[in-house]
């Protein structure tokens, strides 16, 4: 299977587990990325059922209404019945990266008001040890240099995003070489840095469930 068909099929497998939610009249989180681009174009079929939805991006959101579906701003919604959306690493205890799309700051705030997180993911995608992809981190502009120090502090290799604007106004820097032993340490650590908005690791709030894309087929992982 190619890792498309691979993404296809948890996306598929996403909208089977979140059918009883959208036929409830719940609203439904929905993230960004390739992966997520599949299941918001399956998600279309329901067009007509999906009570609303809120999205992790500016563009997740013009896909939605591309297809007809109504995106809300969550401050105008209560909670989230659940979160759909991708991931560039995940491991065992579904600690996550997310960021590859620059949409992490917007993808923790709707994993945070969700009731459940479902992380989609092709197989390439499980580690044992989160790090070799590189850590996102939205940042204010004006503190680029000071963060860059402090995550240098840290034992990580920062490298700015060039030309990624983040849909709140931010920049990016990716943190290269960090071997991240205790994922909940290093989210926070890197959250306490000044001038950081968020980092990528999904481990204070990670996944609920992953569907994982295999050649086996979708395995479930709780
Ligand atoms: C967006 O900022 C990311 O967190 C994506 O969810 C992540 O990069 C996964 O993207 P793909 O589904 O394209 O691999």
């Amino acid at each position: 299977m190619t890792q498309d068909e691979l993404k296809l099929a948890v996306a598929q497998a996403a909208i089977d587990n979140i059918k009883p939610a959208i036929l409830n009249g719940e609203i439904i989180g929905v993230g960004t990325g390739s992966t997520a681009n599949f299941f918001i174009d399956l998600l279309a079929e329901f067009k007509d059922d999906i009570k609303g939805t809120v999205a992790s991006s500016e563009a997740s959101a013009q896909r939605l209404r591309k297809h007809g579906i109504e995106v809300l701003e969550l401050n105008s919604c209560g909670t989230i019945a659940v979160y759909v959306d991708g991931a560039d690493e995940t491991n065992e205890r579904l600690e996550l990266i997310k960021g590859g799309g620059a949409a992490l700051t917007r993808e923790k705030i709707v994993a945070a008001a969700s009731k459940q997180f479902i992380c989609i993911a092709d197989g390439s995608k499980l580690v044992d040890r989160l790090g070799a992809f590189p850590l996102p981190v939205e940042v204010i502009p004006m503190a680029r240099s000071y963060v860059a120090r402090e995550l240098v502090k840290l034992g990580g290799n920062p490298v700015y995003r060039e030309g990624v604007v983040t849909d709140n106004g931010n920049i990016i820097l990716d943190v290269y070489d960090f071997m991240i032993a205790t994922p909940q340490k290093t989210e926070e650590q890197i959250n306490n840095i000044t001038g950081v908005v968020t980092n990528g690791l999904f481990a204070c709030r990670p996944a609920d469930v992953l569907l994982l894309g295999t050649a086996e087929g979708v395995k479930t992982l709780t």
